[in-house]
C-alpha cells in the first residue's frame, strides 16, 4: 500500500505526520512513500532527507490519486476532504466529539477514518498514544516559556553579591504533561508543587521531587480508563481551599488539568488572580479546551493584577521536529498493528480499533 503524507495546512503548524527515519521504516516493512513537496521543512526534514529514506516527494494532488492511506496530524480540512476518493484510509487526529460534521463528511466521501487522538489508554496502545507523546513535549515547553516570561531565576545561587532563592512552581494536573512539567522545573532548580484529583499521582509526583497537595474527596470514583471525571462544585471548592497559599506563593503556575468529553475545570478564578505575588506567572496549558485560568486567552500573554498569564495553544508544535518524530513513531506502532503492506485487517472486536475506527467504507461507526 501507498502512504500519503500531507502537508499540514492548520494555520502555525509546524509539524509533519513522518519522518525520514519513519519512512524508512515504512518501506522497509514494504510500504511506499508519497510525501507531500515541504511537508517536513518546517520541522526541519527537508525533501531531500525524505528522498534518502527512499520516500518519493509529489504535489498535494498526487497523493489524493495515488496513496491507499493518507496521514496528517491535523484533521483534514474542507478542500482535502472534497479530493478524497472511496475506499481511502486517512489516518489523523480528528478530535470527533468536537465536530462531529467532519466525520460524517468523510464518511459521504465513501472514505475510511481513523483516530489517533481516540487511542484507549491501555498498556499495549502505550507505543501508539500520541496524546502522550505529544503532552509530554508540551509540559516541557510551558515550563520553557513561564521561565523566559519570569523575571527571577529557578535555582537556588549563593553569590558574594548576595544569595537567591529558588523559585516556586505549582503544578494543577499531574498527568503525562504535568509530571514533565514537574521533572523539567526540577531540573532547573526550582521547589516543586503539584495537585491532582486521582489519588495514585500524589506517588508520581512525589517520585519526581515535588511536594504533592492533596485535597480530600468524597467521591471515590474520580476516574474512568486513565480520564479524570468531572468534579463537584463543593471538590473545587475544597480544592482551592487547600491550594490557595501555595498558588498565592508561587512564581510560576502550570495548568495542565483535562476531562474528556468536558471543557476543561476552571481552577483559578479572578479573585484568586488578584491575591498571587507580582510577577507571578500562569501557563495555561488546557487554554484550547476552554482553560483552567478564568483570565487567559488563546495564543495570547495578558498581564492581570501584575501576573502575566500565557495562554499558548499547539504547544508541541514549537517543538516540531521531537513533536513529529514522536507521532511518526505512535502512527508506525498504530498502522503497522492494523495493516500490512497488501491491506488493512478490520477485527471489529478488538479494542484499539473499536476506539478508533471512526468511520469505514462510507459508514459512521462512532457517533460523537
Ligand atoms: P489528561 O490530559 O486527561 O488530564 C491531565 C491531568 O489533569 C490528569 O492527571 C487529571 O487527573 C488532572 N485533572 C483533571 N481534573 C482536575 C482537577 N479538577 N483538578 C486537578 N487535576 C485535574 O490526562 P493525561 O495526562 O493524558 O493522562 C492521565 C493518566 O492516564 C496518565 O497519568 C496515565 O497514567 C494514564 N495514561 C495511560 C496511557 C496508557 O496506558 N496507554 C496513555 C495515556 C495516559
Amino acid at each position: 500500500m501507498k502512504i500519503g503524507v500531507l502537508k499540514e495546512t492548520r494555520p502555525n503548524e509546524k509539524r509533519v505526520a513522518v519522518s525520514p527515519k519513519i519512512a524508512q521504516n515504512f518501506i522497509q516493512k514494504g510500504f511506499d512513500i508519497l510525501v507531500e513537496k515541504d511537508a517536513g521543512l518546517a520541522s526541519s526534514f527537508d525533501n531531500k532527507s525524505y528522498e534518502k529514506s527512499g520516500a518519493v516527494i509529489v504535489q498535494k494532488d498526487d497523493i489524493f490519486k495515488d496513496a491507499d492511506i493518507l496521514v496528517k496530524i491535523n484533521p483534514l480540512d474542507a478542500d482535502e476532504i472534497a479530493k478524497l476518493k472511496k475506499g481511502q484510509v486517512i489516518v489523523s487526529m480528528v478530535y470527533h466529539r468536537l465536530q462531529p460534521e467532519l466525520v460524517k463528511k468523510i464518511a459521504l466521501q465513501g472514505a475510511t477514518l481513523f483516530s489517533m487522538d481516540a487511542i484507549p489508554r491501555i498498556s499495549r496502545a502505550q507505543n501508539m498514544d500520541v496524546l502522550s507523546s505529544q503532552s509530554n513535549l508540551a509540559g516541557y515547553k510551558a515550563v520553557i516559556l513561564g521561565a523566559d516570561q519570569m523575571t527571577k531565576i529557578f535555582p537556588l545561587m549563593m553569590t558574594a553579591a548576595g544569595t537567591i532563592t529558588p523559585a516556586k512552581v505549582l503544578i494543577y494536573g499531574v498527568g503525562v504533561a504535568g509530571l514533565q512539567a514537574i521533572a523539567t522545573a526540577k531540573r532547573l532548580g526550582a521547589v516543586v508543587e503539584a495537585t491532582d484529583v486521582r489519588p495514585e499521582t500524589k506517588e508520581q509526583a512525589e517520585s519526581l521531587g515535588a511536594k504533592f497537595i492533596s485535597v480530600e474527596n468524597d467521591n471515590a470514583d474520580v476516574s474512568e480508563g486513565g480520564y479524570a471525571k468531572e468534579q463537584s462544585a463543593e471538590f473545587l471548592q475544597k480544592q482551592k481551599e487547600a491550594v490557595n497559599k501555595s498558588l498565592f506563593d508561587a512564581d510560576l503556575v502550570v495548568t495542565t488539568a483535562l476531562v474528556q468529553g468536558a471543557k476543561a475545570p476552571v481552577l483559578i478564578k479572578e479573585d484568586q488572580i488578584k491575591q498571587m505575588k507580582r510577577g507571578a506567572v500562569i501557563v495555561d496549558m488546557a487554554v484550547e479546551k476552554g482553560g483552567n485560568v478564568e483570565l487567559s486567552e488563546p495564543d495570547q500573554i495578558v498581564d492581570k493584577y501584575g501576573v502575566t498569564i500565557i495562554g499558548k495553544t499547539n504547544l508541541p508544535s514549537t517543538l516540531a521536529t521531537n513533536a513529529s518524530e514522536l507521532y511518526a513513531k505512535n502512527l508506525y506502532n498504530f498502522i503497522t498493528f492494523m495493516a500490512d503492506k497488501d491491506h488493512f485487517h478490520f477485527d471489529h472486536d478488538e479494542e484499539i480499533t473499536q476506539n478508533t475506527l471512526l468511520a469505514q467504507d462510507g459508514k459512521v461507526l462512532i457517533e460523537a
